[in-house]
């Protein structure tokens, strides 16, 4: 797509009908993010996920997905503990789930557990920038301006047999020279326009919840207050018996 010059769409997903609408509704790639732990989860960061969730919500969405591309987040701290636990970790959610890459935060200093994966036959994204996984030692959620460390991680990502890129919270000038500079295409979330691809987390895109948004959210939807508009229809129609209707009872 890269090659051809067609933008990638990239959206989360974590079960079985959202994986099939967002399949369905024609999306490039689905990405089981660990970003679980925060929006299905209800955690403050990424951090706590487990492989163990993760395998069990990568096998729910591969099941459903019959067309796109489907990738799963290793979690923290995968990529910290070897190269052999890494490529034991990838693999397990390679043979539990129907997907077909895994993605690993980090660039140069995971080069060597990017390589050991790919060697292994296992494709992975890799992602750089703001790096959930290591909100503490970042900071916080911050855009990432370093020029020298940004280029260097998004290279040897790619050297390390990387077959994509996503690019977290990067000025966009500095997210569209990367782009140009490497053969495999970018994903950016909060990159600016001109990488190969964007990714947002559905429940973002579809206003899920009414929590302040990254400036890099676009709001596709209001399901915050189409849900909570039906469902409080439906408390008031139980409460004044107009539900259940004679159509809704058996004879
Ligand atoms: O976990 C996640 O959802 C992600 C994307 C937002 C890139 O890593």
């Amino acid at each position: 797509m890269k090659g051809q010059g067609r933008k990638i769409a990239v959206l989360t997903a974590y079960d079985y009908p959202t994986a099939r609408l967002l399949d369905e509704a024609g999306v490039d790639v689905i990405l089981v993010g660990d970003s679980l732990s925060m929006v299905v989860q209800g955690r403050e960061t990424t951090l706590p996920v487990t492989l163990e969730e993760m395998v069990y919500h990568a096998e729910i969405v591969g099941r459903a997905v019959q067309r796109a591309l489907v990738v799963v987040d290793l979690p923290f701290p995968t990529a910290y503990v070897g190269v052999h636990k890494a490529v034991e970790a990838a693999a397990r959610i390679l043979k539990a789930a129907r997907c077909q890459a895994v993605k690993l935060e980090g660039g140069a200093e995971q080069a060597e557990v990017i390589a050991a994966l790919v060697s292994a036959g296992i494709p992975v994204m890799g992602h750089v920038g703001l790096r959930p996984q290591n909100v503490h030692q970042m900071g916080g959620y911050k855009v990432q301006r370093d020029e020298q460390r940004l280029k260097q991680d998004a290279r040897c990502a790619e050297q390390a047999g990387a077959f994509g890129l996503v690019l977290e919270c990067v000025p966009a000038p500095l997210a569209a020279e990367i782009t140009q500079t490497l053969g495999i295409p970018t994903i950016g979330i909060g990159a600016g326009p001109e990488c190969d691809g964007q990714v947002l987390v559905i429940h973002d895109l579809l206003g899920v919840t009414q929590d302040p948004m990254p400036r890099f959210v676009k709001k596709y939807a209001n399901l915050h207050e189409v849900v909570s508009q039906a469902v409080r229809q439906y408390c008031d129609e139980v409460r004044t018996g107009v539900f259940p209707a004679s159509q809704h009872a058996f004879k």
